[in-house]
């Protein structure tokens, strides 16, 4: 094939080709460096609700994985992309189904939620900078003002925004819950630096502070944020106990619902679809055998 097109299209084709043979190798040579430098261990085989086509996000899971981020990650971690009103869209950990025609914007819940935020804004009759409590229209309150003091309150490193991040990671969801409950000492032999902390999950390339034999480097990283996850650190209010676990476990399926709200509604829709081709087949057979049917063929 590639040949062919070489052939009609002549130089153009020709420099098409070299230009992404180029391409080809600067990514071949950019994962090829990454590859070969990191040895994370593979994200825990941990099962979610939202798997699989039949998959749904379930609702008391999200509004305890938010409870966990509004208590413990949003000290560090921005979500920018989401408002207080998406908690109350359709699928959303505080949607109601019982007052479907209740706007994601006027529900009491958002409502309630974003009013416990001070959010920046500007008086209009002074121009000055002042604090006013959120709306639900409001984006989510970022901790820190810009990514100097957030980077500043965290030993240099920035905690990424935590809007997509399940999209963002390989493994997802898995990663997270793993990475959150990772973390270990680090096995004799490896210098952690300062204000870092070992954990097998993290990528990253440690062959500069490991003693042992080369090929032997442990596997993971080091991670700039210290373990958070811990039992009792959050009181759910529906009384599931609050192991690590299941603390993990919420603010994972949380954080993939963040990233992307949809993805039941789009499963759902491709199942209707499949049910509808195979319905439009079987009459369609049986059309084409009734109207044949006394006609020799
Ligand atoms: C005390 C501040 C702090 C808190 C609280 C915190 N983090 Fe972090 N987090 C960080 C920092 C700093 C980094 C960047 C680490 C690095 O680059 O080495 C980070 C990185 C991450 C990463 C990215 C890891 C990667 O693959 O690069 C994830 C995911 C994450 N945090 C999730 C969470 C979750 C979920 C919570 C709440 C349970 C949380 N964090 C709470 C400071 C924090």
């Amino acid at each position: 094939m590639i040949s062919s097109t070489v052939g009609r299209s002549g130089v153009t084709g020709l420099r098409v080709l070299a230009l992404a043979a180029l391409a080809l190798a600067a990514a071949n040579l950019g994962g090829g460096v990454a590859q070969a430098k990191t040895n994370a261990k593979e994200p825990q085989d941990v099962s979610f609700s939202f798997e699989g086509p039949l998959g749904h996000f379930d609702q008391a899971e999200l509004q305890r994985g938010f409870k966990v981020y509004a208590e413990v990650c949003s000290a560090c971690h921005s979500m920018n992309l989401l408002s207080y009103r998406d908690l109350a869209q359709p699928g959303g950990p505080f949607w109601d189904p019982k007052h479907p025609n209740i706007a994601p914007a006027q529900s009491p819940f958002a409502k309630a939620i974003a009013a416990q935020y001070q959010v920046p804004d500007i008086d209009p009759d002074t121009g000055d900078v002042i604090q006013r409590p959120a709306t639900a229209a409001d984006h989510f309150k970022a901790p820190f003002a810009n990514e100097y003091a957030a980077r500043a309150a965290n030993g240099g490193a920035l905690p990424p925004d935590l809007s997509v991040i399940a999209r963002a990671r390989e493994g997802g969801p898995a990663y997270i819950y793993s990475l959150l409950l990772g973390y270990e000492d680090a096995p004799a032999g490896l210098t952690v630096p300062d204000g870092k902390y070992y954990n097998p999950y993290m990528a990253g390339d440690m062959s500069s502070y490991w003693k042992g034999p080369k090929d032997k480097v442990p596997e993971g990283g080091f991670i700039a944020m210290a373990r958070q996850i811990i039992d009792d650190r959050v009181q759910f209010d529906d009384k599931t106990p609050s192991t690590s676990a299941n603390e993990a476990h919420a603010v994972a399926t949380f954080l993939a619902w963040a990233a992307d709200p949809h993805q039941v509604e789009r499963k759902q829709t491709g199942i209707a679809v499949m049910l509808f081709l195979f319905v439009f087949t079987l009459l369609t057979y049986l059309s084409y055998r009734r109207i044949w049917r006394n006609i020799a063929h």
